[in-house]
């Protein structure tokens, strides 16, 4: 099954031909990043005129770069939501208008769905299938600039939430932090280089407490933590340092939450996906390798290139969705 696949819900453009859930036949992704960074953030406008801009172009390197003919695609699939209206918008009606011209259909399918579906595309496409695939029921930690929301589902695509942040995603802690510190946007990759030099026990950040006990997140109350603690440490302290401990309080609330529900036995899983942006960054996937020990887990975490927004994972998405 041969998918022509379009991504287009927030800052990248990206266009990729997937052969099943596995295999990754072209794909070409532009990046918005200097249009927004001037901004400090996406400006919704810019990027839906950056898409419409680019996805013709994009259409014809991606054919360029694949030796498919036309009729031998099956599928066109595309990020229905969630994501900017405007930017979404644009990304489906090239789906829809291909479909008609290729008679074929047009799958709409759920941007963290396809961040979870990166786990079953091969990590290197030269080398042959030699990884595990996920196992149903799957539990699956989708981590981005706009969701920390923990899934459990038997069937892919038919998932419950089982715990999500109650107020800031994990990747915009990262981001709104590193604008306050002047790293650029997106900051996550930045601080996760500064922090690497740095040492995690520098600064002691408050361990997040939810109400309850409910299973959840919160990266608020760190994000505000550390913008409003490092003008009164930066004499005595690194920014390197700053960043090592910021980033492990961090890692730590999503292990330690994720863990607490792993401990109460209510999803009988034996393995554990762990996507999207955030799941790029390091201590993060060390601290998710030694989580999936402790609990006997095979841990599917995507190759980085492909924990970030891209249009491979939308296909491998939709073919999984009639697997
Ligand atoms: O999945 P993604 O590309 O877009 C969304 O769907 O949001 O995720 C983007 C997020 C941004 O917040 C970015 O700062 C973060 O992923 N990110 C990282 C790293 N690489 C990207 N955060 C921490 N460490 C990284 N290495
Ligand atoms: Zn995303």
């Amino acid at each position: 099954m041969i998918t022509l696949s379009i991504e287009s819900s927030c800052d990248e453009t990206a266009l990729a031909l997937v052969k099943d859930a596995d295999t990754i036949l072209a794909q070409v992704v532009a990046s918005q990043i200097a249009e927004h960074a001037l901004y400090g953030g996406v400006v919704p406008e810019i990027a839906s005129r950056a898409h419409a801009e680019r996805i013709p172009f994009l259409l014809e390197q991606l054919t360029q770069e694949s030796s498919l003919a036309w009729s031998e695609i099956d599928q066109i699939a595309f990020t229905a939501k969630p994501g900017l209206k405007g930017s979404l918008l644009v990304g489906q009606a090239m789906a829809e208008t291909l479909a008609v011209l290729l008679n074929k259909k047009a799958i709409a399918v759920d941007h963290l769905h396809g961040h979870m579906a990166a786990a079953w595309l091969k990590q290197d496409q030269k080398k042959s299938w030699l990884k595990e695939q996920p196992q149903a029921p799957y539990l699956a930690l989708v981590i981005s600039g706009g969701h920390t929301h923990l899934f459990y589902g038997k069937k892919f695509g038919e998932f419950t939430c089982v715990a999500h942040t109650l107020d800031d995603a994990v990747g915009e802690a990262f981001d709104k932090v590193g604008r306050f510190l002047g790293l650029g946007y997106p900051a996550g990759p930045e601080i996760d280089r500064l922090a690497q030099k740095g040492n995690a026990a520098a600064v002691r950040f408050p361990e997040v407490v939810l109400k309850d006990g409910v299973p959840g997140f919160s990266f608020s109350g760190l994000k505000t933590a550390a913008i409003q603690l490092f003008p009164k440490v930066k004499q005595e302290i690194s920014l390197e340092d700053f960043l090592a401990s910021f980033q492990q309080a961090l890692a730590n609330q999503l292990t330690t939450q994720v863990a607490a529900i792993l401990a109460q036995k209510s999803f009988p899983v034996s393995s554990l996906i762990v996507a999207g942006g955030v799941a790029s960054n390091s201590v993060i996937r060390r601290q998710f390798q030694t989580l999936a020990e402790r609990f006997d887990l095979k841990l599917f975490l995507p190759p980085l290139f492909l924990c970030t927004d891209n249009a491979a994972m939308i296909g491998a998405a939709a073919y999984l969705y009639s697997s």
